[in-house]
């Protein structure tokens, strides 16, 4: 599988899922822009890959707010050429009894995870409209397909993720681009040990691998839907759990 002459932007590739993404991309040789809140860590991310001859570049973009993902559009654009390949990761999470729920903690995280999608998307869309060919991967969450408690907000948005991916999908299926997603379940990353502490482990024990997921893990199938290879693929969720269906 190669992704050689490509330009990707990932974004929260800072850490993570986004981070595995970025490399795997980068592996089959897409050129990679990392998107991230964190600019040390996205500077960080893109430096070791160009240690590794790879071409990437960082941006410090908050993936909510229009004004910073255009610039960063028009930032990646300028150095990769047109982007052709979007990953949207960037996300935020958090465990809220439902009557706990503020409308300011709602507006957030519907912001984060669902609006980014669609301000990252328009912003390059039209690189791959005007290129006949385009690969849009949105990383979903189980917590969408099976509930989960005291995760109604982040649940929520993370469906609307997969809405969107289905509705883009068939918006766009003569275009040459494709939409899917891929929903992790329950992948090692800091967001995770952030939100389970010492849970991780029992949670492991009692999953059918006995293991969490890996963002490699992830990043294979993303890496996947965004190649030559997938393109008869679209609006497709792709879930990637180690067979942990609830
Ligand atoms: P992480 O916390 O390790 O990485 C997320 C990255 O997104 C961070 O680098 C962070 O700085 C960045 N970010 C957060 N808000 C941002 C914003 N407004 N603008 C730009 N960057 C921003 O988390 P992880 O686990 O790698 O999560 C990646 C995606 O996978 C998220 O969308 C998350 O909801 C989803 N997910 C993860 C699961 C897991 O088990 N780790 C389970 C289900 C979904």
């Amino acid at each position: 599988m190669s992704l050689a002459g490509r330009n990707a932007v990932v974004t929260g590739a800072a850490s993570g899922i986004g981070l595995a993404a970025a490399r795997r991309l980068a592996q089959a040789g897409a050129a990679v822009a990392i998107w991230d809140l964190n600019e040390a860590g996205a500077q960080a991310a893109a430096a070791a890959l160009v240690e590794q001859g790879n071409r990437a570049i960082a941006a410090r973009v908050d993936v909510s707010k229009r004004s910073d993902v255009d610039a960063a559009a028009k930032q990646a654009r300028e150095q990769l050429g047109p982007i052709t390949i979007l990953v949207n990761n960037a996300g935020i999470s958090a465990f809220t009894p439902f009557l706990e729920i503020t409308e300011e903690l709602w507006d957030r995280i519907m912001t984060v995870n669902l609006k980014s999608v669609l301000l990252c998307t328009q912003a390059l869309l039209p690189d791959m409209l005007a290129a006949k060919w385009g690969r849009i991967v949105n990383v979903s969450s189980s917590s969408a397909q099976t509930g989960a408690a005291s995760m109604v907000h982040y649940a929520a948005s993370k469906g609307g993720v997969i809405a969107f991916t289905k509705a883009l999908a068939q918006e766009l299926a003569a275009t040459g681009v494709t939409v899917n997603n891929v929903p992790p379940g329950f992948v090692d990353t800091p967001m995770l040990r952030e939100q389970l502490k010492d849970r991780v482990d029992a949670i492991a024990a009692a999953s059918p691998m006995k293991r969490p997921g890996r963002p490699e893990d992830m990043a294979a199938a993303i890496a996947f839907l965004a190649s030559e290879e997938a393109g008869y693929i679209t609006g497709h969720t792709l879930s990637v759990n180690g067979g942990r269906y609830s």
